[in-house]
């Protein structure tokens, strides 16, 4: 039975008659290729929040990952109307146009200068009053203008698919909206911007993330400090788009600052994990945020580009706000630590002769809603 059938029965079985993925499928290049093809080419992506993106001509580069290898560089930019995606190429003859992040009144390919408007059209270029069109016409800058890619804005997250015929985000989304709507996280204060790269397989870090059943273990001196707090995990079955988990702590504190009404009861102490496939996970709370931009770097590499935000009431009512940031970004990165070496070592067991995979605790609900979307798209 080769993987990709293993892959396809895998997306019949229930969640009781589930395990975790076929072996191979962490370190197939073939599974890759088909994951890069279909749902990295084909699904939604988070490349940035709209505070990246506050004033006109803000932009940022992403990469994403494409079929054989290498990255597809897209830019993302603030223009008088809206934002816009497009792919981070010059029209002329290809050069790069820009990098990292920063702000431009008009895009000018570093090349031979081909000035560009924030709407991707073309304004000109110099030394081209000579030059004509195929059809013998004079140059003419309106026949040219950036490679647009498509590109929603959900709860101030910016998601492009480059598949122009792909389901709009929002309505596949309007569950998960219902539940962290009420957060306002596109107001939240972005206090740190990383990204990083682990040795271990793209899907074995989005399962670990939305992995409620780890957190007592390799979390106990990070987010289980004050307690195990896996008798408060509520876990809700997932879709073929998203899946999420919540932590109610009944008689846990306030997550909120003074005269913060965002929230409603038990939300003020609700800690939400969501997953929006294939790569975008984020662990939202009435105080803070931590989101992952997850994609694949070959079989056995990740990378994760990673912020942390933090509301602005709780920022305003913080004693000493940078203490508080501090604090919060002290936790994210014991909690890095403790679980590398875990998904590291998976992906180098994955390499070993087969074991009987074993069955899943209901805490792992999530993983198994994952796993089934993903083998579902690659069925199709
Ligand atoms: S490649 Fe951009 S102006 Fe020539
Ligand atoms: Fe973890």
């Amino acid at each position: 039975m080769s993987v990709f059938d293993e892959l396809q029965a895998h997306s019949a079985l229930s969640f009781e008659q589930a395990r975790m993925l076929p072996l191979e499928a962490y370190s197939s290049e073939a599974v890759l290729d088909a994951e890069l093809a279909t749902v990295f080419a084909g699904d939604w992506q988070c490349v940035a929040r709209t505070a990246d993106l506050s004033e006109v001509g803000d932009y940022v580069c992403a990469d994403l990952p494409v079929v054989g290898g290498g990255v597809r560089s897209i830019v993302i930019i603030r223009g008088e109307d809206s934002i816009r995606a497009f792919d981070n190429v010059c029209v002329h003859r290809g050069a790069q146009l820009l990098t990292g992040c920063g702000t431009e009144t008009r895009i000018t390919c570093p090349y031979h200068a081909w000035v560009y408007r924030h709407d991707g059209s073309l304004i000109g270029g110099p030394y081209m009053a000579e030059s004509t069109e195929a059809d013998g016409a004079p140059f003419n800058p309106d026949r040219h203008r950036l490679p647009e890619i498509r590109l929603e804005v959900w709860n101030g997250f910016v998601f492009v698919n480059l598949d122009p015929d792909a389901d709009s985000l929002g309505p596949r989304l309007a569950g998960l909206h219902d539940i962290v709507g009420r957060f306002a996280m596109e107001s939240y204060v972005t206090v740190r911007n990383e990204v990083d790269v682990w040795p271990t397989n793209w899907k074995l870090l989005v399962e670990n993330f939305m992995d409620a059943y780890h957190v007592f273990k390799v979390h106990k001196e990070s987010f289980g400090a004050n307690g195990d707090n896996t008798a408060n995990t509520e876990m809700y079955p997932g879709t073929l788009d998203w899946a999420h988990h919540r932590v109610v702590e009944a008689d846990g504190p306030d997550l909120t600052a003074n005269g913060d009404d965002r929230l409603d009861g038990e939300w003020r102490r609700t800690i939400v994990l969501a997953a929006i496939f294939p790569g975008f996970v984020i662990q939202l709370q009435p105080d803070w945020l931590w989101f992952l931009m997850i994609t694949p770097m070959g079989t056995d590499q990740v990378r994760i580009a990673w912020q942390v935000a933090v509301a602005p009431t709780t920022l305003a009512a913080a004693d000493d706000p940078d203490a508080l940031i501090a604090d919060i970004n002290a936790l994210i990165d014991q909690v890095n630590c403790e679980d590398h070496p875990v998904v590291a070592g998976i992906r180098r067991n994955v390499d070993r002769p087969q074991f009987d995979r074993a069955p899943l605790s209901n805490l792992e609900r999530n993983v198994f809603d994952f796993d089934r979307y993903l083998t579902t798209r690659l069925s199709r």
